[in-house]
């Protein structure tokens, strides 16, 4: 009678209560080795500084990285779930309370064998535990993993540097987001530039061959000045921006973190229940 009252009174007072919301990135690139997982690891801690819980997820099946970058050692991963019937707790590595990696590697390619019951159990588990920005790590190239993580989520971060050959598979990346009408929109970041100037003169040039050939919106996020720092805070195994705060590089991920939470206000944010429904999209 009492929890009664307490419902009609939320429905009068407060409406109905608001599911939670999560707003889900991936970040993606066309070739490899230009900065995403430290990009990922720096803006997923820079979102946790803003306040945020997040769940960083190393979706690179073939590189995945992001413990050893980290410095933080995973035992497990997502295949002991099942497996070993692990809970979650004992997957996820917390780096700092409230900020969760779910660790990639040989866990994410033998997700393949689970049965959709099992992943929707694994998947409403990680919901259970009340996300704010879920940032994968999507790895680069274009091969089916990445493609489902890519329509998983919410906004798409598309990385490159400046170098042609980047640049390259950058827009045949984009291409394939167009062609098979996957995305209708992607961001950009540009890394290892000079500042601001280089990064959109790069970003208009990539900008320039999308808009002439493809049937998809660009949009600029931002950029990642190159900074020794950078590879210094690898060799450390720490993220650059805890490792030099007051490095380039890291006002940079400061400035591309505002922006990313200042347009997910009004931007594409998903139900806890949409978004299990994307994630059950990314394994079966
Ligand atoms: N902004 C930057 N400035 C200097 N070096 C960088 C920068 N971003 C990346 N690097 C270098 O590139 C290497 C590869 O970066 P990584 O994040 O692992 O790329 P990816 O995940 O795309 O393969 C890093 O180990 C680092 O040495
Ligand atoms: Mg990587």
């Amino acid at each position: 009678m009492k929890d009664q009252a307490h419902n009609l009174k939320q429905l009068l007072f407060d409406g109905p209560a608001r599911e939670p919301q999560v707003t889900v990135y991936a970040v993606v690139s066309g070739k490899g080795g230009v900065g995403k997982s430290n990009i990922s690891l720096n803006l997923a801690l820079e979102m946790h500084r803003c306040g945020r819980r997040v769940l960083l997820i190393d979706g690179d099946t073939g590189m995945a990285n992001l413990d050893i970058l980290a410095g933080v050692a995973g035992r497990h991963s997502m295949i002991n779930y099942f497996e070993d019937e692990l809970p979650l707790e004992d997957i996820l590595i917390e780096i700092q309370p409230g900020f969760h990696l779910l660790p990639g590697g040989s866990g994410l390619s033998g997700l393949q064998s689970q049965s959709r019951e099992e992943i929707r159990s694994f998947v409403d588990d990680l919901m259970g535990r009340s996300y704010d920005v879920i940032l994968i790590d999507a790895g680069a190239g274009v091969n089916a993993k990445l493609l489902s993580f890519v329509s998983f989520s919410h906004e798409l971060i598309l990385v490159t540097v400046p170098e042609p050959t980047a640049m390259a598979d950058a827009y045949s990346l984009a291409k394939i987001l167009s062609v098979y009408s996957i995305k209708e929109e992607v961001g950009v970041v540009i890394n290892q530039v000079s500042g601001r100037r280089e990064a959109l003169e790069t970003y208009e040039r990539l900008e320039k061959v999308i808009t002439t050939f493809l049937n998809l919106k660009v949009r600029f996020l931002g950029y990642i000045s190159s900074d020794p720092k950078v590879r210094r805070a690898v060799n450390l195994q720490r993220p650059f921006s805890e490792a030099f705060p007051s490095s380039a590089a890291s006002r940079d991920i400061g400035e591309l973190c505002s922006v990313l939470l200042d347009g997910a206000q009004i931007r594409r944010t998903g139900t806890l229940a949409d978004t299990v429904s994307r994630f059950m999209k990314v394994f079966s």
